[in-house]
């Protein structure tokens, strides 16, 4: 694998390779787990050369303190992906990313920039959107590889896509959230959680699942305002200190109160504290999946 920190000197190595081949990308903040390194692996299989990045974005965080805690385990990453054979890291520094005078923009994201993840986290999904676009500049790959579990942010990003013609050149895959063998979404944020808490946090999974087979199981009956509830309650006494959603969203990504049959799917989202650590998590009915 090479390592780049530089700009030129990445994109010098990948001009020499962009005739005739395809680039696919995976950017990262690090902590690296097996969910990235999925990412990584179908990348390596769709394209012939994959350049992945990792560098802990401040203009996300919304708390400082999230910041300075976020884990940072560079050489471990660095291990890893030499491991599975990854060609590129790029590793910036803050400023080769966002050097002084650097033309911030504001993104005009719509109301999905506001609600769930963007209301809790005020001015993450411009600060997402901010580096995603200058990692996009730089790296112009064939392909993006992003992971649903943060599947609000995989809607942004598509939408800034569109925004800024990205789309035009750039193919954006949602690959599915890797779970550890019980079912618990993998996180960088899992690092900092007890194994007690590792346990308890598995309400997560199992609440959103449990809410979407009751939905398969009635759903012109069953009501959506007192599955929510039940399932935050449900958390709550499992071991959860907050809740901040737990919510049923259509493919528009509109919150829904009752289920029609004009739905091409139906997520189900949720966001929750356990050992000051916040989880988020979500599930996909698909129309098909109804009887
Ligand atoms: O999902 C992440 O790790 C980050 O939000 C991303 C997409 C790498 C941008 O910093």
């Amino acid at each position: 694998m090479i390592l780049f920190d530089r700009i030129d000197l990445l994109q010098a190595h990948l001009q020499q390779a962009q005739t005739q081949q395809s680039i696919g990308f995976v950017p990262t903040m690090g902590a690296l787990h097996e969910g990235h390194l999925a990412l990584v692996k179908q990348s390596m299989k769709q394209n012939t050369i994959t350049v992945c990045s990792i560098f802990v974005n401040q203009l996300q965080f919304n708390q400082a303190e999230d910041f300075t805690k976020y884990p940072r385990t560079l050489d471990q990453d660095i291990t890893l992906l030499e491991k599975i054979g990854c060609h590129c890291l790029f590793i910036p520094t803050h400023s080769t990313v966002f050097p002084e005078n650097y033309p911030l923009k504001t993104f005009d994201l719509g109301n999905v920039e506001h609600i769930l993840e963007g209301f809790y986290r005020q001015g993450h999904f411009q600060g997402v959107c901010q580096v995603v676009k200058r990692l996009l500049d730089i790296v112009r790959p064939t392909n993006l590889y992003l992971g649903m579990k943060d599947f609000q942010q995989c809607i942004v990003i598509d939408k800034m896509m569109q925004l800024e013609g990205f789309n035009q050149f750039i193919k954006v895959h949602f690959c599915d959230t890797v779970r550890n063998e019980d079912g618990l979404a993998l996180s960088s944020r899992n690092k900092r959680l007890s194994p007690q808490a590792i346990s308890k946090a598995l309400g997560l999974i199992n609440n959103l699942k449990h809410a979407k087979s009751t939905i398969l199981n009635n759903p012109t009956l069953v009501k959506l305002d007192s599955l929510q509830q039940a399932s935050i309650n449900s958390l709550i006494n499992n071991g959860f200190e907050s809740v901040d959603y737990f919510t049923f969203m259509n493919e528009q990504f509109e919150p829904i109160h009752s289920i029609t049959d004009s739905f091409k799917q139906i997520i189900i989202l949720a966001a929750a504290t356990i050992e000051g650590v916040r989880l988020i998590d979500n599930i996909i009915i698909k129309s098909n999946e109804f009887k």
